[in-house]
């Protein structure tokens, strides 16, 4: 039975859940977003069995974030034992976690599709409590799946997905941030079972561009390959429409991302723009937010250009950020250039 709902992964899943339940006599929804007792319960049993296991040694506590419940009751759990314990969440490329936590911004110029089963989220579920989350890590599909594959040939722990993530990006954090003596815990929550077909499959890592012997590049050597100079041609949403058709015909360029304040808004493309004058011409006096779309979705430094392709096949060009935090413009002449070189 068709269940319609409002788009975003998450947001589908729940209205779906929600509307079974009211259909469904006698069943119940667990609701493991918002129901509080998700977090309580590990705040009575994960918490205090890695508080007794380390003995109160612990000074660290990495685990991935999805509905927030693990990683939220643990982390106040193992704070008010020891106002040292530092805590530290595990996110996905694709989901609006970080993000929110450093700015307090809700983008959703974050939230796009990707693979990694079981974290981050395109919602602020209940169970995320930030106050006891004290930084948040990103973390690409490809270095979670090669972790999760390192873990069962290193170390005989034959994990979930969200596991090579929450290992991959808590050694992040600890390389920077760890010193001697330090104690952390990884929360490792899934079996490897449910990922026979993918993670530890080599065609389908191979098919997604996350064994090394697949002969394509990242973002990152488009990036890396590009001037010091290099500087993104943006609009504001108060230009005049005509200026910016002049920009686009001066930069050789057929679209442009909208900023405000540092911030990427919006996006103007030269399709939709000349369908738009074609419709009314008196557009090109106004101002660029009465033409402003979407904006084009940011990706990973490492997303490879096949998984790029395929996102720009879909869409617009992607965004992404360098490493002195500088936005570029992927686009398809981009992507194809890198793939023949
Ligand atoms: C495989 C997997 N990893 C990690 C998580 C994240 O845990 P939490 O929902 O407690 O944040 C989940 C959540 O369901 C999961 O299914």
């Amino acid at each position: 039975m068709p269940y319609e709902c409002i788009s975003g992964r998450s947001q589908v899943l729940l209205c779906n859940c929600k509307k079974l339940n009211q259909d469904l006599p006698n069943s119940f929804y667990p609701n493991q977003y918002d129901n509080l007792s998700n977090w309580k319960a590990h705040y009575e049993t994960t918490g205090p069995e890695i508080w007794k296991d380390t003995e109160g040694t612990v000074t660290h506590f990495a685990a991935g974030v999805g509905t927030g419940g693990s990683m939220s009751g643990t982390a106040k759990y193992l704070k008010e034992q020891s106002e040292k314990v530092v805590s530290v969440g595990i996110d996905t490329y694709g989901s609006v976690f970080k993000k929110y936590k450093e700015t307090g911004e809700f983008d959703e110029n974050e939230v796009y599709p990707y693979l990694t089963e079981g974290i981050g989220e395109d919602i602020l579920p209940k169970n995320v409590n930030f106050s006891v989350i004290d930084h948040f890590i990103k973390v690409t599909d490809k270095d979670a799946a090669v972790m999760t594959r390192r873990l069962a040939k290193e170390e005989g722990l034959f994990v979930g997905w969200s596991c090579g993530s929450a290992v991959h990006g808590a050694l992040e954090y600890a390389k920077e941030n760890l010193k001697k003596g330090d104690v952390m815990v990884i929360l490792l929550p899934d079996h490897g079972t449910r990922y026979l077909g993918k993670v530890y499959n080599d065609d389908w890592m191979r098919n997604h561009g996350f064994l090394e012997d697949k002969a394509y590049g990242t973002a990152r050597d488009i990036v890396s390959s590009r001037d010091v100079g290099y500087q993104l041609v943006v609009v504001k949403k108060t230009d005049k429409i005509k200026d910016a058709i002049a920009l686009m015909n001066d930069k050789s360029v057929s679209q442009i991302p909208v900023m405000e304040d540092g911030q990427v808004i919006g996006s103007i493309t030269d399709n939709k723009l000349l369908l738009k004058i074609i419709e009314n011409p008196a557009l090109k006096d106004a101002t660029v937010d009465q033409v402003m779309e979407d904006s084009m979705h940011f990706v990973a430094l490492d997303s490879t250009l096949d998984v790029l392709s395929s996102m720009v096949e879909r869409e617009k060009a992607v965004l992404v950020r360098d490493e002195l935090h500088r936005v570029h413009i992927i686009t398809k002449h981009d992507i194809l250039a890198a793939i023949t070189k």
